[in-house]
């Protein structure tokens, strides 16, 4: 099963995709993390990222193309961050790349900042916390590794707003572009609302994705 996970920042993609992909055994690709990553050995790479602008097309569609290619995805994988724009989108299908299942998850933009004000990331793995909603079982401690959790550089009230507004004109031309590509193929285009919470809205996907398995 090949998904796609849309949706604003701090729509709680990441949240849903680290549940998403234990449960259906696939792995998960989110370019954000792969990004983060990849940052401190790229001071340009840094700096698009803490400005809260994209990377561009090229080379983000370079890295993607080549991490599903690994062997780990034969079977399918979940894209968290990914596509990002039309020409990503358009990319994939150039490649090949047949999606069965593409989840939006909506999110009001007033409740966003606040959710990245009080978010806890482990970088090395992409689990994230949220210090009131979705609290680490330690505080400020990863509950898998007990490594500690830091805060992303990229969730200052203001570069929030700037990813908002890229999101706004960038990405979401792709709910669109998708719900156009699923006439034309087999798969689902779902929209789930992501105010729920957290558990709530992985009952509602983990239901829709089993449709799309039977
Ligand atoms: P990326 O890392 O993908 O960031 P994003 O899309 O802005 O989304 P976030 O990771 O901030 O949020 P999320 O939806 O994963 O929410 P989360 O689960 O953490 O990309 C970062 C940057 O990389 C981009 O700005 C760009 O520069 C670059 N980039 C990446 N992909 C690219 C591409 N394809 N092309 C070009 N550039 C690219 O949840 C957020 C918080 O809310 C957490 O604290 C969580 O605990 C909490 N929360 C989650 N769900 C709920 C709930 N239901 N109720 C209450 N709180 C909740
Ligand atoms: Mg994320």
């Amino acid at each position: 099963m090949n998904l796609i996970i849309m949706g604003p920042p701090g729509a709680g993609k990441g949240t849903q995709s680290n549940k998403i992909c234990k449960e259906f055994d696939i792995p998960k690709i989110s370019t954000g993390d792969m990004l983060r990553q990849a940052q401190e050995s790229d001071p340009e790479l840094k700096q698009i990222l803490t400005s809260g602008e994209l990377v561009s097309d090229q080379k983000i569609i370079q890295l993607l193309l080549q991490r599903i290619g690994q062997s780990d995805c034969k079977d399918g994988f979940l894209l968290d961050g990914f596509p990002r724009t039309i020409k990503q989108a358009e990319a994939l299908q150039d490649a090949g790349v047949v999606i069965d299942g593409v989840i939006q998850l909506d999110v009001a933009d007033d409740q966003i900042v606040s959710r990245m004000a009080g978010r806890l990331v482990h970088l090395p793995s992409g689990r994230t916390y949220h210090v009131d909603t979705n609290p680490p079982r330690i505080a400020g401690l990863d509950d898998e590794t007990g490594e500690a959790l830091t805060q992303r550089e990229d969730d200052q009230e203001l570069t929030v707003r700037r990813r908002l507004n890229v999101y706004h004109s960038q990405t979401e031309p792709l709910i669109a572009w998708y719900r156009d590509y699923f006439t034309n193929q087999s798969g689902s285009f779902f929209v789930v609302n992501g105010m729920q919470e957290v558990e709530s809205v992985h009952d509602e996907i983990k239901n829709l994705l089993m449709q799309i398995e039977n």
